[in-house]
């Protein structure tokens, strides 16, 4: 599998396991962004060149592989930079044109800072209140409190798919069952950012309203990102972000803008990762996820058999295979011990490991199990091996020697 990635051609002792900050881009990838600007470097929509109407055809062609990819239609997908945008984008839009004073509005205690502050910003000009759904002792979302927090108020539910702190995997389908039973009226909004390259979604079983991926964590470029608007909610939103290509007709006093999801989409889009982000998708197909699944289920089992071993390290994250995912994020509790940022410092510079360490932009979770410095995480991808996961193992004992 490795050999798929031209990084380790240049770096063959890598070590990477920080896929959930960013994964590593496959050759095809690579090449589709390159031939862009070496074949047909045009802009799309615009022009009736050769190169434009290929450049146009390849990324209308992507919108339909990221449609079928989510099992949605292609006037459902919005194109953006990332999962930060399009959370963001339909806090700006949706949320500014439907949250009045009084509605509420739920997230819950594992959420990455990009599926909290937006919603915290937007329930604060609209003086809404922002509930959270706890986080079990278990690391689970606490599903009985769900039933106790929606009510005739709740307007949205914003929920992650996979924590990237924690590894867990929500059952969002069940969730969305419990939500729409209480309040058919709730929008739930799912950010897929750790779990789109890890397992199959699909979006109508699931039944949410919104759901958001970026393309980095999905073998796919930096700078694209997706937006799944279930249709029969454009009705009860407009966008809020103008420009050239999103309109159908402009007159000095009056727009008529374009149909969804153009008129989300001003100004010239990021062409070449948009169309990269498919070759990433047909890379993932290729492969196919049994075999993903099984080999990423395998490799997170080793992992967690071989830290358990290490002694006073604590491990933030369910235990059992089919809640989680390869995410685990872990720090050591006795004082004096090595810091997560010791940790990952000693880790790059001595062993050529790449892991994160701190908050991973999850600053309340953390500070809710106690963890004040932070943790350090290690997360997987379809490049590792068990002897990255020996490595690493070889790499934290040489780290406690020192600090002891
Ligand atoms: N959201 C990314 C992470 O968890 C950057 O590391």
């Amino acid at each position: 599998m490795k050999n798929n990635f031209p990084i380790f051609q240049n770096n063959p002792d890598l070590v990477y396991l920080d896929s959930a900050a960013t994964s590593l881009k496959p050759a095809p990838v690579i090449l589709s962004e390159m031939e862009y600007y070496i074949k047909y470097s045009a802009n799309i929509h615009r022009g009736l060149y050769q190169m434009s109407q290929i450049a146009s055809d390849q990324y209308d062609q992507s919108r339909q592989i990221i449609a079928d990819f989510i099992n949605s239609q292609s006037n459902e997908i919005i194109f953006t930079s990332g999962t930060t945008a399009s959370i963001n984008l339909v806090a700006q839009t949706w949320g500014q044109q439907n949250i009045k004073s009084g509605d509420e509005i739920i997230i819950t205690q594992m959420e990455h800072h990009s599926n909290l502050v937006p919603w915290q910003q937007l329930a604060k000009t609209k003086k809404a209140k922002l509930k959270y759904l706890p986080v079990t002792s278990d690391f689970l979302l606490d599903q009985k409190s769900l039933l106790k927090l929606i009510t005739s108020k709740t307007k949205i539910v914003a929920l992650a798919h996979v924590s990237n702190v924690l590894g867990t995997i929500n059952p969002i389908k069940k969730i969305v069952q419990t939500i729409k039973k209480i309040n058919p009226k709730t929008l739930v909004l799912v950010d897929g950012a750790q779990s789109v390259a890890h397992f199959p979604v699909d979006v109508v079983d699931l039944g949410v309203d919104f759901y958001a991926f970026s393309g980095h964590k999905l073998y796919g470029p930096t700078g694209i990102g997706v937006l799944y608007i279930n249709q029969k909610i454009y009705s009860s939103m407009s966008p809020t972000s103008f420009g050239g290509g999103a309109i159908k007709e402009v007159f000095w006093h009056k727009t008529i803008l374009g149909n969804p999801p153009f008129c989300y989409e001003p100004g010239t889009p990021p062409i070449a990762q948009a169309i990269a982000l498919s070759q990433a998708i047909k890379f993932i197909q290729k492969i196919g996820w049994p075999k993903i699944i099984q080999q990423e289920q395998d490799l997170t089992n080793y992992l967690f058999q071989k830290l358990k071993t290490i002694s006073d390290l604590k491990i933030l994250g369910p235990t059992k295979s089919d809640q989680r995912l390869g995410v685990i994020s872990f720090a050591f509790t006795k004082p004096k011990s090595p810091t997560p940022h010791d940790i990952g410092d000693i880790l790059s510079q001595k062993f050529n490991i790449a892991v994160r360490t701190g908050f991973h932009c999850a600053m309340p979770l953390h500070q809710l199990f106690g963890f004040t410095t932070g943790t350090t995480r290690v997360s997987l991808g379809i490049y590792n091996t068990q002897k990255d996961i020996d490595k690493l193992i070889d790499a934290l004992n040489h780290v406690i020697k020192i600090f002891s």
